[in-house]
Formats: structure tokens, C-alpha cells, sequence
């Protein structure tokens, strides 16, 4: 099959990385951190050494500072919920997930935070001086997508940033969909915390991420229980001890380990470089197809490897299953869980078809990809 729906999952998983998972298996398979036999010892050392892989992506200095999640889904849960308390102020975006869109709603219902949210061109854009002007005397954090999982526009950290430092507020950004695949460096950007995801642009697999906390932030933790460390007394504040309680994924943080090695070794610029192309390649087919809209910034301008599109005629959910039963090729239709961003760019009812590459999608499939919608656009 032809799979592109990668902003969703990376798929296939490099060999490297299922090797590292199944070696994980056989060879680390103890509790890490634990024990003080070797097996245990093995994979405590797997876990940090994807801790400091990881580290040396994002350019944290600690890299005690890097927790292990789930997913971005936790991870922003995890971070909204440890910092924001009644009677606070959240300014977010439009173009949010609902990862953000729901926590962010549950604490207005049941904790009486309020949020504000910055509205978004159709191109994905925000405009800087609206944000700051959202901003209110008991905002206590700015959350920001980095780049859009319908739009594919990617949101300048660094200004934003600079905003809200302006007024102490410090800022939580959601690179599910750039982690691995966009140049992140939290000092350069101001980053305070980043969630991200291992499934996605890191090549690892489901149920891998993290967040990256600065170590000037004080985040309580979600949870606590057995952290194999400091047992006899309270939750240790210890990073990541404090909100890593529980036996960690060790297999899958071995194989988002291999993932963000090869990321490291082939250059995260590289990686973005190539996929522009890709990407560039797949709309420029697109835009001689009659009837096909396509959505987001336009060719030229800097996006993370998926365009949204619809085709008059036929509903987003008939052109995915026709592209999947005919076509044999894999795409996600609908609101993609992040509907503020489906009313930017005025799909809010049916949504839309989106395409989503990889560094590892080939020109081949890409051409394929064309062939298909046009002979779906010819035959309506
Ligand atoms: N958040 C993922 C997506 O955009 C699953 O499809």
C-alpha cells in the first residue's frame, strides 16, 4: 500500500528502530532503575541514553529535565494540568488539537480557569499583536501549536516567546507534529515546555513521548507512586523521578532512541529540506487537478510535510475510502481532532482529506498519490 498518513503515525518503522525494540526484549527486559543486577542496570541505561539522544535534539543541557509520556496528549495534560490552578488564564490558538482544546475546557468546567483563544488566517497565521493583547493579569501560561495537523503552517516559537517573557508567562508549546521533523532548540526558541511525541516525525513508536520542562519552572506532578527511587519518603523532586512514577515503556523508548539517532545522524534540517520537497512536489500535482482545493500556506512557504485538500463533488470521508479501497492508498478524512482549526479555514462541517509524508515517503509515491486524485476528479 501507499501510506500517507503519516502526521498521524509514522509508518513503516525503520528497521533499526523494530531491531532495537525486540534487542530490548531479549537483552533490557528487567524494571529500569529498579535493581541493581545487570539486566536491570541494561535497561535503565536504554532509557538514558533515548533521555539524552533526545537531549541532544532539542539542545537541553540536563537532560534530567526530559520526561517520558505516552504521547503529546499526556504530555500537554500533564503540563497544563501541573501549572495552570482556579481563577487563571490560558491564552491558546485556534488552530489547537483537541490535546489541548479539551484539558484547557475541562479545567474551565470544572476548575473555573478561563481561556482566550488567538485566532488564526486561513493560511495558519497569527497575527503577533492580537496574541499579546489576549494576554490578561492572570494569564499564567501561553500554549501554542507549532505547526497546525490540518493547516501544516508553522507558528514562529522564538517571537512568541518573547511575548510572553515580556510578561513572565511562560510557554508550553505542542510539537506533535515538528518534533524530528523541524529544527527545535528550546534555549535558542525560549521554549519553557515542549511536548512532543514519539510516534509521529521522531520515527519511535506509539506510546512514546515526553516533556521537556526548564529546570526554572516549578510543574507539579500529575500522578505519583513508585519511582525506585528515595522509597520511604513523599513523591521525590527529583527530575525526572518526580513525574516519572510507574515501570516505564523501556522497548519503545529503545526504539525512539534508535529514531531520534538516525534523525541526529541524518540532520534535522536535512530531514525538513527533503520533505519540503516531497511536499512541494505532491501540491504542485494537486494544483492542476480541476475542482481541487487545497488549504494552508502556498507553495514557497515554509510547511510540515501534509496538506489539507477537498474535491468538489465528493465528501472528504467518500475521496479517503475511494483512495483506500481503488487505490490502495492510506489517508485520514475529517476534523483530524482539532476542529478550531477546521472553522479557520471554513471545513468545520465535513472537514477535509489530508495528505501526510514522511522523510521516508518516496517521488514515487508522491506521483501515485496525483495519478489517483485526478482519476477520481476525472470520473465524478
Ligand atoms: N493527532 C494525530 C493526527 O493529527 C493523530 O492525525
Amino acid at each position: 500500500m501507499i501510506y500517507l498518513d503519516n502526521a498521524a503515525t509514522t509508518y513503516p518503522k525503520l528497521p533499526e528502530v523494530i531491531k532495537a525494540v525486540s534487542k530490548c526484549l531479549k537483552e533490557e527486559g528487567a524494571n529500569p532503575g529498579r535493581g541493581g543486577y545487570s539486566l536491570a542496570i541494561r535497561a535503565a541505561r536504554v532509557i538514558y541514553n533515548t533521555r539524552e539522544q533526545l537531549a541532544r535534539l532539542f539542545n537541553v543541557d540536563d537532560s534530567a529535565n526530559i520526561v517520558f509520556t505516552l504521547n503529546a496528549t499526556d504530555s500537554l495534560n500533564m503540563a497544563i494540568k501541573g501549572i495552570v490552578r482556579p481563577g487563571d488564564h490560558v491564552v491558546t490558538t485556534m488552530v489547537e488539537h483537541n490535546a489541548v482544546l479539551r484539558p484547557l475546557q475541562w479545567l474551565e468546567t470544572n476548575r473555573k480557569v478561563e481561556f482566550s483563544k488567538v485566532p488564526a488566517s486561513s493560511e495558519g497565521d497569527i497575527d503577533l499583536n492580537v496574541l499579546e493583547a489576549a494576554i490578561k493579569p492572570n494569564t499564567v501560561l501561553m500554549v501554542i501549536n507549532h505547526a497546525s495537523n490540518v493547516i501544516g503552517s508553522i507558528l514562529p516559537i522564538a517571537a512568541i516567546a518573547e511575548i510572553a517573557h515580556r510578561r513572565n508567562i511562560p510557554i508550553l508549546v505542542d510539537a506533535a507534529q515538528t518534533a524530528g521533523g523541524f529544527p527545535i532548540d528550546v534555549q535558542t526558541m525560549g521554549i519553557d515546555m515542549l511536548a512532543f511525541t514519539g510516534h509521529k516525525a521522531l520515527l519511535g513508536l506509539q506510546g512514546t513521548g515526553g516533556l521537556y520542562i526548564s529546570p526554572d519552572l516549578e510543574v507539579m506532578e500529575s500522578r505519583q507512586g513508585g519511582t525506585g527511587s528515595d522509597s520511604s519518603g513523599p513523591q521525590p523532586k527529583v527530575r525526572p523521578d518526580r513525574y516519572e512514577s510507574g515501570t516505564p515503556n523501556t522497548p519503545g523508548i529503545a526504539g525512539l532512541g534508535v529514531g531520534v539517532e538516525f534523525i541526529l545522524k541524518v540532520g534535522v534540517k536535512n530531514i525538513f529540506n527533503h520533505e519540503q520537497i516531497l511536499i512541494e512536489r505532491l501540491m504542485a500535482g494537486f494544483k492542476n487537478i480541476p475542482g481541487l482545493t487545497m488549504y494552508g500556506p502556498s507553495v514557497g512557504v515554509e510547511r510540515v510535510p501534509l496538506v489539507s485538500v477537498n474535491l468538489t463533488g465528493i465528501s472528504p470521508h467518500m475521496l479517503a475510502h475511494t483512495l483506500d479501497k481503488v487505490f490502495d492508498i492510506g489517508v485520514r478524512a475529517g476534523l483530524h481532532c482539532a476542529p478550531g482549526a477546521h472553522q479557520t479555514i471554513g471545513t468545520a462541517e465535513k472537514g477535509t482529506v489530508r495528505f501526510g509524508l514522511s522523510y521516508l515517503t518516496t517521488e514515487d509515491e508522491v506521483d501515485e498519490a496525483i495519478a489517483a486524485v485526478s482519476k477520481i476528479a476525472a470520473g465524478r
